[in-house]
């Protein structure tokens, strides 16, 4: 599949068969997504991979078993694959502690740096992941975590310091998987005109 048309195709799937993703597919995913630019070559992202049965001990934690089943995407839960994409910020301080880069002014603390290039590079992650998904055929939806992160942390045996910027569920898309797009937010907004994305030579 042609890059242009990776991006153009490329949509957030919430409804997901349950057929497994070999494992042969998902390593050649998971090298695609690592391939991404980092600032200063830091690469201080990781990917945390829970796959099958397993993915239950990211739902069970982030979704209470009893609203599990009453869930607005039932098919989100089937997903075969949860990806946590962990962003590292010390290995950004770390990095920019080196010669070639302490000029910046970077390498003392999180608190020193005007944009936390951790999260800027793990989210490139998540896109590499994203179109690799959708040129093989395969859906997928990332999303925020937003209950009992320390509890999932711990429970994965993630080191302190490691913070997922969200997950990535993904799987083979059920052929109605476009009907569960009609109920997310692209179903009720318009894309912005080009013309009010691009301001070209002054605002
Ligand atoms: C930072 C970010 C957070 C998002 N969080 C969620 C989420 O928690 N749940 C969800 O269903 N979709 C989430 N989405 C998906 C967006 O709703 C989706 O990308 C947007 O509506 C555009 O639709 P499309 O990606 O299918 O084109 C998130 C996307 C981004 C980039």
């Amino acid at each position: 599949m042609e890059l242009g048309d990776a991006i153009h195709r490329r949509r957030m799937c919430r409804d997901f068969s349950d057929e497994q993703i070999s494992p042969e597919l998902l390593d050649r995913l998971l090298d695609l997504a690592r391939r991404v630019p980092s600032a200063g070559y830091s690469q201080g992202f990781s990917f945390f991979v829970l796959e099958g049965a397993d993915t239950s001990r990211f739902w069970n934690r982030t979704l209470p078993v009893e609203e599990q089943t009453r869930f607005i995407w039932p098919g989100l839960l089937r997903a075969p694959v949860i990806v946590l994409p962990l962003a590292h910020a010390d290995t950004y301080i770390n990095r920019y502690s080196e010669p070639d880069k302490i000029k910046a002014g970077l390498g003392t603390s999180a608190e020193s740096w005007p944009i936390p290039y951790w999260y800027t590079d793990c989210a490139m992650a998540v896109q590499n992941l994203l179109l690799a998904c959708t040129a093989e055929g395969l859906g997928a939806l990332y999303f925020g975590i937003f209950r009992n992160e320390p509890e999932l942390l711990q429970d994965l045996g993630i080191p302190v310091g490691y913070r997922p910027i969200g997950a990535v569920a993904l799987g083979w898309p059920t052929a109605s998987a476009g009907a569960s797009r009609a109920e997310g937010s692209a179903a009720t907004r318009a894309r912005r005109p080009i013309g009010e994305v691009v301001h070209r030579g002054r605002w």
